[in-house]
């Protein structure tokens, strides 16, 4: 199995939303596998729980992890912390801009949710690519950033518009940063668009107490995510017990040819395509 350079003993892994979900799980997978971990989230008391998870995972204890607490959508919050880690450890090689709200906002109303969901979801990973990118190049060494985007990015599906148009903008946002970092001389790091199907984390847990059948349990995503990077992947679009990767790559298809066939938006849940669409994933 190949792993990422990135993913190496002593190196820095920093993750924000941290202290619960697939950032924890994220967290306690890289002190497995011997790096030094900086575990930022705006939840400070939870943080500090999940600190000992892993610690306790960790070669050499308490010195190889720091927790930051950090609002992601303020940028001179994500700049102390780029500057906590590098005092403390002096380099960052995996950067993975994960903390995130299910927020719900309505199209045409909830303007202030609109702006919270934005300033988390999307300013978030735009703050810490500011904060990160220059150093992390200037080290010279192999190194990657991880976004968290999310399907509803991609398909964009109704029911909360805001949330989809957050991690459309991660989707974009990651592909540019990729472009620029394989177009920059002498650049070691890598940019990666996560995309996790159904896992059980907080953000789920808190509507849903017991874990459902179709979703994924954190530590499975990452597993999953360290194979791809390993494979050298931009795009680790995850399955979940419910939708395979092949499911994914049709719906990704039929999304796009909305716009190549001329179809209305989001045709997928319009009552005059739903033949049509049906037809098309048996294809
Ligand atoms: N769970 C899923 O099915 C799923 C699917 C697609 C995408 N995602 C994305 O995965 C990422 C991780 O979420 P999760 O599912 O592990 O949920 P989670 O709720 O378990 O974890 C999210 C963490 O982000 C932290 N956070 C929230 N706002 C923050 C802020 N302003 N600054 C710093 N930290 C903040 C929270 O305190 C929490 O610890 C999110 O970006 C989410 O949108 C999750």
């Amino acid at each position: 199995m190949n792993t990422h350079p990135a993913i190496a003993s002593q190196n820095v892994a920093v993750i924000t939303g941290a202290a619960s979900g697939i950032g924890l799980a994220a967290a306690k997978k890289f002190a497995s596998a011997g790096m030094r971990i900086c575990m930022a989230d705006i939840n400070a008391s939870e943080l500090e729980k999940a600190k000992s998870e892993v610690v306790a995972l960790t070669s050499s204890g308490e010195a190889d992890v720091l927790t930051v607490p950090v609002d992601v959508s303020d940028f001179p919050s994500v700049e102390k912390l780029k500057n906590q880690v590098i005092d403390s450890f002096g380099q960052v090689n995996v950067l993975m801009n994960n903390a995130g709200t299910a927020l719900r906002a309505r199209t045409w109303q909830d303007h202030g949710r609109w702006q919270t969901l934005l300033n988390v979801n999307l300013w978030g990973a735009i703050n810490g690519v500011q904060a990160f990118t220059e150093d992390m190049i200037a080290q010279g060494k192999p190194a990657c950033i991880i976004n968290t985007g999310s399907k509803q990015g991609i398909t964009c599906p109704p029911g909360n518009t805001a949330y989809n148009v957050s991690k459309a903008g991660i989707k974009a946002l990651t592909e540019g940063l990729q472009h620029d970092l394989r177009n920059t001389e002498d650049c070691q790091v890598s940019a990666h668009l996560l995309v996790p199907g159904f896992t059980y984390t907080g953000m789920v847990s808190a509507h849903m107490p017991k874990k459902p059948d179709a979703a994924w349990l954190p530590e499975q995503l990452v597993d999953y995510m360290v194979d791809r990077l390993g494979d050298g992947d931009f795009y680790i679009i995850c399955p979940d017990n419910d939708v395979t990767e092949e499911i994914d790559s049709k719906r990704i298809l039929w999304g796009a040819g909305d716009i190549a066939n001329k179809r209305p938006a989001l045709s997928r849940w319009h009552p005059d395509y739903q033949q049509a669409f049906a037809d098309f994933m048996k294809e």
